[in-house]
């Protein structure tokens, strides 16, 4: 198949796009090669490139195959509206998120002491949490990217919870079937507390004993929630079969894609990504763009490839949280994302183009670009880990998100 490198200027419906001069995970447009259908895909892909190659003589089969048609599909019907303005659940949600943290925490620390599960407790961690993502996920999203270093397995329990609700909220579950999802969550590495700490936070290779007694976690969650009280029995079963793949090939049973449970399937991405994008002893935190496309590449391998696909629709381009540079070189915290326009979020800009901080932190729409209201320079060029700049959304945090009015 021959291309041809053009301008985006030149592009007209019916082209077939094999190539971009940037990575397709960095576009709305899920899947590599793209048939051009409308003037929005022109003007969108305007947006993200310069130059990009079509095939002169796109076979049959590319443009039955559209990826555009396979990337509708898998979005959700009605994205579901937000329930408040982002200030609004700012305000609320970290009082609740501090709660689910100290309750995350006690109810572990317990556990590893040999205490029974607290599922009371437990549900009331997730139920605030449901509540909170059904009126506007970003606010929890955000909060999700906040990382105390010496709590990880207790932080990383909660944001499982939480993003996995985000992902629920996205499939368009009830209400009654978030709570489960996020119980799901929040235990699903409830065997952990059976395992020694020096073995979890080993900062270096295990030996193949000591991998087998982390695998063994899936057994002991298994085992440490038939016993508990009241609980739900999907829960069992996701911290049972949390680490098995879709090819076969996870532990600690290998069951096929068939056998393991949406839920199962679900946690198994939610957890992959959450763990990647977090700072461990062994490994510096990705971007969540990396996280991304480690998950789009072992979709139908390690995960369920179309839950893959609803994934990264879930989480877009630039999450609540994201630290990201635009093309004029400031750097903004993203604190709202658009719906429509996930390219286009409300940011907060931290570093002007010289890298040197604001007095006054300033909010901005990225949206008031398609009006022209902003300069192009003003889209965002790339994502940087966070911490990146001596910025960290903890630190920020720290010293209190102040959401001004007017700003919605
Ligand atoms: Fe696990």
């Amino acid at each position: 198949m021959s291309s041809k490198k053009i301008h985006v200027s030149e592009l007209r419906p019916g082209m077939y796009v094999s190539k971009l001069d940037r990575d397709w995970l960095d576009t709305p447009f899920v899947m590599q090669g793209l048939l051009i259908e409308s003037r929005e895909d022109i003007e969108i892909l305007s947006e993200y490139c310069e130059h990009l190659w079509i095939d002169v003589n796109p076979s049959q089969q590319q443009l039955n195959s559209s990826p555009v048609k396979a990337a509708v599909s898998i979005a959700p019907k009605v994205a579901p509206p937000y329930k408040t303005e982002i200030k609004e659940e700012h305000r609320r949600v970290s009082k609740t998120f501090k709660h689910a943290r100290e309750l995350t925490s006690s109810l572990l620390d317990e556990v590893r002491l040999g205490a029974a599960i607290d599922t009371n407790n437990a549900k009331d961690t997730v139920n605030g949490c449901v509540e909170s993502v059904l009126r506007h996920p970003d606010a929890m999203m955000w909060m999700s990217k906040i990382r105390e270093a010496r709590e990880y397995t207790s932080d990383h329990c909660l944001n499982v919870c939480v993003i996995s609700v985000a992902f629920g909220r996205h499939l368009g579950y009830s209400e009654e079937k978030l709570q489960q999802l996020g119980l799901c969550g929040l235990l699903h590495d409830v065997g952990k507390m059976r395992v020694p700490v020096e073995i979890i936070d080993k900062p270096a290779a295990l030996t193949p004993k000591e991998y087998n007694l982390i695998k063994a976690h899936t057994v002991h969650g298994r085992n440490m929630l038939l016993e508990a009280k009241n609980i739900y029995a999907g829960a069992i079963d996701v911290a049972y079969s949390h680490h098995e793949r879709v090819d076969g090939q996870g532990y600690p049973r290998k069951l096929k894609a068939s056998d393991i449970s949406r839920f199962s399937k679900i946690i198994a991405i939610v957890d992959a990504y959450d763990a990647m994008t977090a700072d461990r002893v062994y490994s510096p935190a990705k971007t969540s763009t990396e996280a991304l496309k480690i998950i789009y590449s072992e979709r139908g391998k390690q995960f369920d490839d179309q839950l893959a696909l609803e994934f990264i629709q879930t989480i877009g381009l630039y999450p609540a949280g994201s630290l990201v540079e635009l093309y004029s070189g400031q750097i903004a915290f993203v604190v709202e994302t658009n719906q429509l326009r996930r390219h286009l979020p409300k940011v907060i800009l931290m570093l002007d183009k010289d890298k040197k901080p604001y007095k006054q932190e300033k909010l901005l729409d990225l949206s008031f670009i398609e009006s022209g209201e902003l300069a192009h320079d003003k889209l965002i060029k790339q994502v940087w880990v966070d911490g990146s700049f001596g910025l960290s959304i903890r630190d920020y945090q720290k010293r209190g998100l102040v959401l001004k009015r007017g700003f919605a």
